[in-house]
């Protein structure tokens, strides 16, 4: 059983945690706190007894983005993805936003399967996006 909450400063180490596993890029420590401080509401975090995923956002008028989404190794394919992800999109109804975007390494076909699920459509393809040179796609779906 896991809910979704809000993030909680006390949450931080255990999130970047999941980041460092789950997530091929490395971010640094403060940019979490920047992206928190940017939408608090948009960076929510799935609990059992601990955090277990997370999904971290921004919103900049009618559109919000998708920066990190992760669920722990040991607590994939039981929802909790799709628990996260739905809190945000109904967040993003409450907050009048009017579409949601998101970058995907073209290789990573866990993820793209999970967001076309959710009605995400490739929309573009950015060479050389990530920090070692992978591709990625461009996501996007109407709210
Ligand atoms: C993508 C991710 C967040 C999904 O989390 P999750 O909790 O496992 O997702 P859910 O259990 O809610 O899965 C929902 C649906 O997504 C699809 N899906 C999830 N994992 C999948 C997989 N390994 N292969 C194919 N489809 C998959 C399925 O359609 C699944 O529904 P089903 O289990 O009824 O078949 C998780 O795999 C993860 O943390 N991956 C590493 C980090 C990452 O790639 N993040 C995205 C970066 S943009």
């Amino acid at each position: 059983m896991h809910y979704i909450r809000e993030l909680r400063y006390e949450d931080l180490p255990e999130i970047m945690e999941i980041a460092e596993e789950s997530l091929t890029e490395r971010y640094m420590p403060t940019l979490f706190l920047d992206i928190y401080e940017h939408w608090p509401k948009g960076f929510l975090v799935a609990i059992t007894n601990a955090p277990v995923g997370f999904i971290a956002g921004s919103k900049y008028e009618k559109e919000a983005r998708i920066l990190m989404l992760a669920v722990k190794k040991e607590y994939r394919r039981q929802g909790i993805g799709s628990s996260l992800l739905h809190k945000f999109l109904a967040l993003c109804k409450s907050e009048g936003v009017i579409s949601v975007r998101l970058e995907v390494r073209t290789t990573n076909h866990t993820a793209i399967e999970f967001y076309k699920k959710f009605g995400f459509n490739i929309i573009s393809f950015i060479p050389s996006y990530y920090t070692n040179g992978d591709a990625a796609y461009v996501m996007w779906r109407m709210i």
